[in-house]
């Protein structure tokens, strides 16, 4: 996959030991939550996880639960603090753990087509989307369903599915489901439902949830994720699918992810250590960094502009400040193309199912590489490169 490609080029430059030099390539295609890591060196030993040579060797972890891979530590940590942050309903619910939310999307796509009467099924996201859905559901090439890209144009009769993510990747944007027919069930990625991105403004209670550890905490390289879900055979096919998959999820990552989960659940009571306080001054500056560079550009580049709303969680009025940078350029120009020549990989609008002249930008990468890409998009536009 692209990405990945892209990824490999500029290991240089984000690798923390290395000093960024002039000639780094800075790969913002991706979002590599390596932007908390401060926080987390803070912590200490707090999250440290002790595991012995004989812990956790069965494939089972509770035989009676629907999802029978999960730790029950893990299921706790997940209730305790959806239930301290008011982000989601949890009563009522099956938790379903997985390989990232990437497998959860998978799951939950292949579970919901299999319950469904006739296949195809189709699978929509309006534009602009996370381009990922789009690998995750024409790789396989599977026959129970289709990807048919933009909800918005969306003209087919029949089952559907549609995948709603809000806050959304790529431009940050609160979003609810636009299709609304009766034949259709949504898929709700909640990836960044979180206080230090967006105002926690309900408590959403939809059919099927989809959470990452990735982009709460930033521990990406767990590999954890898990589903909300309402109804008990949609639960139970998922979990198949994870068993033909990958016969259940690491323990080991569930075990660090339920420690760091706690921790951060017990944080959102304090005054001075507050992670969601830590993270939300965090994105908040580099956005005010990133505006003021796209104003001193006399804004050749555009930005969405986020209403403020009062956050639930954090009792104050605030705005959103999303994991990425939604920038587009004013002339009928190839923006990623212009950045690449500026030694910055940015995934370019025409993969979201928009057009070249806008690129996702990550801005959860670390702070040097940050700085430089602030400088390398100021250069764009004084050198009049656009
Ligand atoms: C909207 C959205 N959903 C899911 C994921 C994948 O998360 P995970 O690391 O849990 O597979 C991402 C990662 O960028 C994302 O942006």
């Amino acid at each position: 996959m692209v990405g990945f490609e892209y990824a490999k080029k500029s290991d240089n430059a984000s690798n923390k030991n290395n000093v960024l030099s002039d000639a780094a390539v800075i790969n913002l295609d991706h979002g590599d939550p390596t932007v908390f890591e401060e926080y987390w060196g803070k912590m200490g030993d707090r999250c440290t996880v002790e595991i012995k040579g004989w812990d956790l060797m069965s494939y089972f972890s509770d035989a009676n639960n629907v999802c029978w891979f999960m730790e029950p530590g893990l299921e706790d940590a997940i209730r305790g603090l959806h239930a301290a942050v008011g982000n989601a309903a949890t009563d009522e619910r099956y938790i379903v753990v997985g390989t990232g939310s990437t497998q959860l999307c998978q799951a939950a796509v292949h579970a919901l087509s299999s319950i469904r009467g006739s296949h195809p099924v189709s699978v929509l996201a309006a534009a602009p989307y996370y381009s990922t859905y789009v690998e995750e559901t024409t790789y396989l090439r599977s026959e129970m369903y289709k990807w048919e890209g933009d909800a918005r144009s969306f003209d087919k009769e029949g089952p559907y599915i549609e995948l709603v993510t809000s806050p959304n990747n790529p431009d940050g944007t609160i979003r609810e489901a636009v299709v609304n027919k009766p034949d259709g069930k949504v898929i709700y990625d909640f990836a960044y439902y979180w206080p230090h991105y967006t105002p926690i403004t309900y408590c959403p209670d939809h059919d099927i949830m989809l959470f990452t550890f990735s982009k709460i905490s930033g521990h990406a390289g767990s590999r954890i994720g898990w589903a909300l879900v309402k109804d008990k055979e949609v639960a139970k096919k998922m979990v198949e699918y994870i068993m033909v998959n990958s016969i259940g999820v690491g323990k080991e990552s569930q075990m660090r992810a339920a420690k760091i989960l706690n921790v951060l659940t017990e944080t959102c009571r304090s005054e001075t250590e507050s992670f969601f306080e830590y993270g939300r001054e965090k994105m908040k500056t580099r956005w005010e960094k990133l505006r003021e560079v796209v104003k001193q550009s006399d804004h050749i580049f555009t930005l969405p502009k986020y209403p403020e709303a009062f956050c639930n969680f954090s009792g104050k009025l605030m705005e959103t400040y999303p994991a990425f940078a939604w920038v587009g350029c004013k002339e009928e120009n190839d923006l990623g193309s212009l950045l690449m020549k500026q030694k910055v990989l940015t995934r370019a609008g025409n993969r979201c199912g928009s057009d070249k002249k806008h690129v996702r930008v990550s801005m959860l990468c670390r702070d040097d590489v940050f700085s430089l890409f602030l400088h390398r998009l100021a250069s764009l536009a004084t050198d009049s490169l656009l």
